[in-house]
């Protein structure tokens, strides 16, 4: 598995530090307020359960499943919601975490959806990896962990056809693994 990745972007102590700052910037931005953060799975697992472990405040979380990748390393723009009931967020303080936001697709609509439906005080978006690009819809995350070059990227809850999750560090797969 190690063999398959080309190069490391951000180990697993560059990946802490960032979330400590990330999380304390979340932190005082949501003093006094109860957060309701929805992960969306499987990506953000790993992701959410480090960052949370830093946020100091009282918080309700739910997981919400989307398929929106399937397989390659394009997406596809067809975004599935794998279950049909959605948490109540009705007048909560949304925050929704990602492991990457790339064309925007699944964001905007977890977004509209949630928004649309539950009618939250407020939602934002939280993603640990943001690619550098243009993309349609405009959508942009609120708090990032870090920003990257338009490359396919796996390890630390990123996967390609589910494997590589479970690599403690992010990385460039090699284009021969893909
Ligand atoms: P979207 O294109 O912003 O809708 O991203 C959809 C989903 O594709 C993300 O939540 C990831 O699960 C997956 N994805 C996008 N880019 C990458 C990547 O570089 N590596 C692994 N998964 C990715
Ligand atoms: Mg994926």
């Amino acid at each position: 598995m190690y063999n398959d990745v080309d190069r490391v972007l951000f180990d697993e102590t560059a990946i802490q530090s960032r979330l400590q700052t990330l999380a304390e910037t979340i932190t005082a931005d949501y003093l006094g307020k109860e957060l309701a953060v929805v992960a969306i799975l499987n990506g953000s697992l790993i992701f959410a359960a480090d960052l949370l472990r830093h946020i100091p405040l009282p918080l309700t979380l739910h997981c919400l499943s989307i398929a929106s990748y399937h397989g390659g390393t394009e997406s596809s723009g067809v975004v599935t919601f794998n279950q049909l009931a959605l948490p109540n967020l009705s007048g909560r303080h949304v925050l929704i975490l990602d492991d990457i936001l790339d064309s925007g697709l699944t964001l905007e609509a977890v977004s509209k959806r949630l928004t649309e439906a539950e009618k939250p005080a407020s939602v934002r978006i939280c993603v640990l990896l943001q690619k550098r690009k243009e993309r349609i819809p405009a959508i942009a995350a609120d708090y990032i962990g870090f920003e990257i070059e338009d490359e396919f990227v796996v390890g630390y809850g990123l996967d390609y056809q589910q494997r590589y999750r479970n690599l403690p560090f992010v990385g460039v797969l090699r284009s021969e693994a893909s």
